[in-house]
């Protein structure tokens, strides 16, 4: 038996505290929010077939999508445990069309930081007991402490992001999350309700053999994704590959930064920017994938680099091992 942890997340946060430039605790008493409100969704998660949280609630999001009533539920856990506690001055979220100024209590607008969260990713898998998840990026803020948040404190290049993480609700639960010093992974332990380090400094292995891609769209790809689908498929040297799509990009990356593999959701003929958000999906896994050796592009350029123009803009999004996505990158290169 592997040696029990015993350094807990609530541990690890404060003593990595002193390595964040100018921390004044607050980056710390986000996370820790940030902990809290997901052992608050775990535990809706968890129940959600006997607590009647299954299925739709009967509106579309900005994005044009069906809300499911566990969307709206780790929406309100996450924006309250944020607002509550002051952490923040400002959340944009997938569900709410627009961002909230959080103005609660006195401190709130002195805070430096804004978070953009996808308080529930994989909604499609909700109802069939498959792993979901959330994901957040934090960025500090470019207008001044004590004035309102603005949109320019959210469109923010992915290079500027002070933290990004996700968290899985899966056969376990993990909270995996970087401030920019390696990435690391926590385990919640159910009956004591704590996070202990599980997964210490996470790197994507040197070489992957998992290509994860909903190929039902195939005919709607690029040439070069084709072309590249078609590599993967091929016996020859260590191919063909293994392909694993779950349906819910945090768990097909955090299985793919542990084996080794590589996540696209390309463009299509019908999306031309793709299916997944910039500012909340793609530049923390981003930020994540590059802080684990992986890389992150939308097949010509890196994730980090681009600037955001809208808040809930797509972009197409090739990430995982780094030689896995420049041998990708070659094809789309070759057919454009
Ligand atoms: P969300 O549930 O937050 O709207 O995100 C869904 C995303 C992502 O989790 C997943 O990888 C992708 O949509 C799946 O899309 P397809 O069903 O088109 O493959
Ligand atoms: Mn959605
Ligand atoms: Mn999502
Ligand atoms: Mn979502």
């Amino acid at each position: 038996m592997s040696e029990q942890s015993f350094q807990t997340l609530g541990e690890f946060i404060i003593d990595k505290q002193e390595d964040f430039m100018y921390s004044t605790g607050e980056l710390s008493r986000l996370l820790s929010a940030i902990r809290l409100a997901s052992k608050v969704v775990n535990r809706e998660v968890n129940k959600a077939g006997i607590a009647n949280i299954i299925g739709k609630v009967g509106s579309e999001n900005i994005q044009g999508e069906e809300q499911q009533k566990l969307d709206v539920l780790a929406n309100e856990i996450f924006i309250e445990a944020l607002s509550q506690r002051e952490v923040v001055c400002g959340i944009a979220s997938e569900e709410n069309d627009d961002y909230i100024e959080v103005k609660c209590g006195s401190n709130a607008h002195l805070s430096k930081y804004v978070v953009l969260i996808d308080p529930l990713d994989g909604s499609s898998n909700i109802d069939v007991n498959v792993s979901v998840g959330t994901i957040f990026s934090i960025y500090r803020r470019v207008t001044e402490p004590g004035s309102p948040v603005g949109i320019e404190d959210f469109l923010q290049k992915g290079v500027n992001q002070a933290a990004a993480g996700y968290v899985v609700y899966g056969s376990s639960t993990m909270i995996v999350y970087t401030t920019g010093n390696g990435v690391n992974g926590f385990t919640l332990d159910p009956s004591l309700g704590t996070y202990y380090l599980s997964h210490a400094n996470m790197e994507f292995p040197k070489t992957g053999k998992i290509y994860s891609i909903n190929e039902g769209n195939y005919i709607k790809f690029p040439q070069g994704v084709k072309n590249y689908i078609k590599y993967c498929q091929r016996e020859e040297d260590d191919r063909p590959y293994t392909s694993r799509y779950i349906g819910s990009l945090v768990s097909d990356f955090h299985r793919n930064m542990i084996k080794g593999g590589i996540y696209i959701y390309p463009s299509t003929s019908q999306s031309p920017n793709g299916k997944l958000r910039l500012l909340y999906e793609c530049n923390p896994m981003a930020f994540l994938a590059e802080q684990a050796g992986g890389k992150c592009t939308n097949g010509f350029e890196r994730i980090m680099e681009i600037e955001p123009t809208e808040l809930h803009q797509r972009v197409p999004f090739f990430c995982g091992n780094r030689e896995m996505v420049e041998k990708a990158e070659e094809f789309m290169a070759a057919a454009a």
